[in-house]
């Protein structure tokens, strides 16, 4: 069962500021979630909280089923498609494929039995953890991505890629592949018109729970079916729940502005009702010890 539950968690940044306070929610099964905020508010960090790449400073989260992410910047120096697929496959995956080259490159090196046979294991072991069922759905992803099979650009510097490029072949992997649960940062990020339609109708159709995070407020009306938004609080960014689309967020938004500003005038009247009452203590307690001190002298 694919779901996350973030229950009261809180982060603080090196300089001691307090980023995140308190944050809750739940991402159930099959849910399509939307994370926004203003940039810098905290949205990478709190998915990478969620991703156990950060350790909250307080609170818990926990998920149900796999977990795929789409990183907000995906593609790092001189890597090619092959190491881009690699990252966000399965961690066996990632590993198994890791031991192939090590054998590979020792077999290139030495060339003598043991490391052929070290080679020979490795691809076994490639095999076990799913690495030939990756190929196929890599091979067809390359293909929608690229117009290429993936042995004609396995080996590509994925930087010759364009940005939309690279964010259609992780999302083609991550959207056809294994994980019941997607966490995507800013996935429509350069994508052209026809690519944020295809974005759209793949979160539509897609039975896997996702929490996506964006600034297009067309991707945002079109697929969330909630919308969790980071913003600013006294003692830190908190998160508020709209439970419901794009459509009626403004709406909801404006209310809880309203009830803030309804909170805070009585909270206004409450506290000058309270300073009357300790001004009138005090000329109480005045006049009291000036009766008081006039008794003593009498
Ligand atoms: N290691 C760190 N040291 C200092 N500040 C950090 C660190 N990591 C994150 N921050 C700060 O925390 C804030 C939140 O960063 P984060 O990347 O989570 O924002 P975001 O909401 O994803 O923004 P954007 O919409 O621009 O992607 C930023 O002000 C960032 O500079
Ligand atoms: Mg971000």
């Amino acid at each position: 069962m694919g779901y996350i539950d973030v229950n009261s968690v809180s982060y603080g940044l090196p300089d001691g500021r307090v980023l995140l306070d308190e944050i809750s929610f739940r991402v159930g099964e099959g849910a399509k979630a939307a994370l926004i905020g203003a940039n810098g508010s905290g949205k990478t960090t709190l998915l990478r909280i969620i991703a156990g790449d950060l350790a909250a400073h307080g609170g818990a989260v926990s998920r149900g089923g796999s977990l795929g992410i789409m990183r907000q910047f995906i593609a790092r120096e001189g890597d090619q498609v092959r190491d881009l697929l690699l990252s966000v496959a399965d961690p066996r995956i990632r590993r198994a494929a890791a031991a192939v080259d090590a054998a590979e490159a020792a077999m290139e090196s030495s060339g003598d039995t043991k490391a052929q046979m070290a080679y020979a294991a490795a691809l076994a072991d490639w095999g076990d953890a799913g690495g030939y069922d990756a190929e196929v759905l890599w091979d067809v992803c390359t293909t929608e991505a690229l117009g290429m099979p993936f042995d004609r650009c396995g080996q590509r510097a994925v930087d010759s890629l364009s940005g939309g490029e690279q964010k259609r072949l992780v999302l083609e992997t991550l959207l056809r592949g294994p994980d019941q649960v997607l966490m995507l940062d800013e996935p429509d990020n350069y994508l052209d018109v026809p690519s944020k339609r295809w974005l759209e109708e793949r979160l539509l159709e897609t039975p896997k729970t996702v929490l996506y995070i964006s600034h297009d407020r067309e991707l945002l009306a079109r697929t969330a079916k909630s919308i969790i938004t980071v913003e600013l609080g006294a003692a830190g960014n908190t998160a508020w729940v709209h439970p419901a689309g794009f459509g009626s967020y403004h709406q909801a938004r404006a209310d809880r502005f309203e009830r803030f500003d309804e909170m805070r005038n009585r909270w206004d009247e409450e506290r000058a009702k309270l300073k009357a009452l300790v001004q009138m203590y005090k000329q109480k307690a005045s006049y009291n010890s000036d009766m008081a001190s006039r008794y003593r002298s009498a």
